[in-house]
């Protein structure tokens, strides 16, 4: 793969960043995961806009223009041949050749690093036809999941929490109600009523989830916003995930409970349906 880091296109071996990095040392940076479909960005707008937010929240300067990351991206996915997959783009505070828990002085340079990963198959994707599996977890990540961050360790050992149980993701629960998944935010459907838990400092304010809301509201679906427990998600008609990188996902069984008749419902394929026909 040819990745880019620090303003030059590289061979992924060739590719450096110091020992030092604040990101590796402190998991002080950002990040964003754009798909790529027929060669083409998906909502790099709504990633971008977000990449700012992320930013701002946590003072670090943003060491790329809009348009020039978009080239950046664009050239990547040139570069690499990508037909179907993500373009992951990281921003770290960077370091000035220590470790201290005091960011550094104000003019040291943030680290940028840009890779693609190639997925063939990820519009037309057989996991979608079937369904994903969850179990529920509790939700110990920090109070600022806002923010795009890649403080990424308790999801990943929510993935694997999983993996181990059989299953494909977990959905994180606070104070009973659920929040999201490792990756995704996450919905039920009852009858014709879409829930989802409403924007906070407690989930991540996904870009797919804007979208996809926005093309059920044009479809005269019924969108509730607000709060709802694992058990109530257990008796839900059907359930579904969003996000950049499996677009929307059907949810068949939380904690070993089927929902309906375990197959991936009605609401949920359609809008996987409409979001990739009005995306791509
Ligand atoms: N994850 N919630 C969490 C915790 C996420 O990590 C993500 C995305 C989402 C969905 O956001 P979006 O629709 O903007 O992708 C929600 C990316 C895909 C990842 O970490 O790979």
């Amino acid at each position: 793969r040819t990745v880019y880091v620090n303003g030059q296109y590289l061979p992924e071996t060739e590719a450096t960043v110091s020992i030092f990095d604040r990101g590796f040392l402190m998991a002080d940076g950002v990040y964003e995961v754009t798909s790529v479909l027929d060669g083409k960005l998906i909502d790099f707008d709504g990633h971008a806009i977000r990449l700012s937010r992320s930013l701002n929240e946590l003072e670090m300067k943003n060491p790329i223009s809009k348009a020039d990351l978009l080239e950046v991206h664009r050239e990547l996915v040139r570069l690499n041949e990508i037909e179907e997959g993500l373009v992951y783009l990281q921003i770290t505070r960077g370091s000035d050749g220590d470790r201290d828990f005091a960011y550094p002085a104000p003019e040291t340079e943030p680290t940028i690093v840009l890779f693609t990963q190639n997925k063939p198959g990820l519009a037309d994707n057989p996991a979608a036809r079937k369904g994903a599996k969850v179990i529920s977890i509790e939700d110990i990540r920090w109070g600022r999941r806002d923010i795009k961050t890649v403080q990424l360790l308790y999801p990943s050992m929510g993935k694997m929490m999983a993996k181990k149980a059989g299953c494909d993701d977990a959905w994180m629960v606070q104070d009973g109600y659920v929040t999201e998944g490792t990756s995704n935010n996450a919905y039920i459907v009852k009858g014709n009523k879409i829930i989802t838990r409403a924007l906070g400092n407690e989930i991540l304010h996904g870009i797919t989830r804007a979208a996809v809301l926005r093309f059920a509201r044009e479809a005269q679906m019924e969108i509730e916003e607000r709060n709802f427990t694992i058990d109530e998600a257990k008796e839900a008609d059907e359930a579904f995930t969003t996000s950049a990188s499996a677009f929307v996902m059907p949810v068949v069984e939380i904690d070993g409970v089927a929902l309906g008749d375990g197959t991936p419902g009605r609401v949920a394929p359609r809008l996987r349906e409409i979001y990739l026909d009005e995306m791509r």
